[in-house]
């Protein structure tokens, strides 16, 4: 038996995606840029996609481009922000995604002046810092912050950042790839500027995502070539993960609320078995109060150290994470808990579920960390 709790670095692609995948890797294998049926099918499917997209996130379809995934789309945003629109500050916070992190940093070695906002004890932007970062600097100052920490789940006030930047004319970046399909997103009535998403993350695709750009942004190609994607983001598209991210944000829409309340159900069961079990531990972010529901980040007081947590819990047949998926496999010291006070000789594990868990798989976990811890 396997128990996958790491729904956060990645979830199971469901039947009704590959379903509507299938076609456009067979018989519709046409390339959308080509006038003929073949061509036109593949065409429609893209579009298809993009309209899903635009009206679950309260957009037109003009505001989206499909990316490569949430990293092409966040580095899009920041760079394209900072060559395009006259960007010379960038305010961000040291716990974002390490593909807004490094470009963050990379911009900044290039003469951009960055700077990180104070961070509550949760991981959430401090608001009237921002403010008086925002209200400190005549310099065109874009702000990149996160909607939902992958690591820790905190939310930020995404609402209230969008006034403070659209009172201060800052630009406003946002990376939404852990939020959306999981909160609903209505960018009509938020003054935001750019919004990233991934497919993989909402039981879709991997290698595929989309920026949402605001019309008023007039920023120029990232990638340069035959012009596909309105001449933002050259290169044959992706047809049948374009496709399938389409199809995986609608059945998210569409299910919105009865996979909330599945998640949170097991969620508040695993929080309260934990409690019961385990004397000394201690939850990262704010796990009781604004979080991202399918997230939960806990710190056990344990010698043993958090590779070792983790392979034996993969021993015994429970899939968790550390934090951010590492590309070595390796697991690192989280930068997002490092800021996060920890307790000393705590050691972290982010278990992040889907629909797909239930109350019985809690249950199977608590009793092999038992075991372990
Ligand atoms: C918050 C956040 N942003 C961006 C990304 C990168 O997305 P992708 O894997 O589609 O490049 C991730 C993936 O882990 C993420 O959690």
């Amino acid at each position: 038996m396997r128990i996958y709790l790491d729904n956060a670095a990645t979830t199971p692609l469901c039947d009704e995606v590959l379903e509507a995948m299938l076609p456009f890797l067979k018989n519709n294998f046409g390339n959308p840029s080509s006038s003929h049926q073949e061509g036109r099918t593949a065409k429609a499917g893209i579009e298809k996609a993009r309209k899903i997209i635009a009206m679950s996130l309260g957009a037109v379809t003009s505001e989206i481009i499909f990316t490569s995934g949430g990293t092409e789309a966040n580095n899009t945003a920041i760079k394209c922000a900072i060559r395009d629109l006259g960007v010379k500050r960038i305010i961000s916070s040291p716990i974002e995604h390490s593909c807004v992190f490094n470009t963050v940093n990379r911009m900044g070695s290039q003469d951009i002046e960055v700077i990180y906002v104070e961070l509550d004890k949760y991981g959430r932007a401090n608001i009237e810092h921002l403010e008086e970062l925002l209200s400190g600097s005549d310099k065109k100052t874009l702000v990149s912050l996160m909607h939902a920490n992958n690591e820790v789940g905190t939310l930020n006030p995404i609402d209230k950042i969008c006034g403070l930047c659209n009172k201060y004319q800052a630009y406003f970046h946002t990376d939404t790839v852990q939020s959306v399909g999981h909160i609903a997103i209505d960018v009509s009535k938020l003054n935001v500027h750019f919004l990233s998403g991934s497919g993989h993350k909402l039981h879709g695709p991997k290698g595929v995502g989309f920026l949402y750009i605001n019309k008023n942004n007039s920023i120029g190609a990232m990638i340069d070539g035959g012009g596909q994607e309105r001449k933002m983001r050259s290169g044959t598209e992706n047809v049948a993960s374009i496709v399938g991210l389409g199809r995986a944000l609608e059945q998210a829409i569409e299910f919105l609320d009865e996979r909330r309340s599945q998640i949170e159900k097991v969620r508040s069961y695993f929080i309260s078995k934990l409690k019961e079990n385990f004397t000394d531990i201690h939850f990262n972010g704010d796990y009781m109060g604004d979080y991202l529901f399918t997230v939960l980040n806990v710190s056990f007081k344990t010698e043993t150290a958090v590779n070792m947590l983790l392979f034996k819990l993969d021993l015994k047949g429970i899939s968790a994470s550390g934090g951010s998926a590492c590309n070595s496999g390796a697991v690192k010291d989280s930068r997002v808990l490092s800021k996060l006070k920890v307790p000393e000789g705590y050691h972290s594990v982010r278990f992040s579920f889907s629909h797909h868990n239930t109350t019985e798989e809690v249950d199977f976990t608590i009793s092999k960390l038992q075991e372990i811890i």
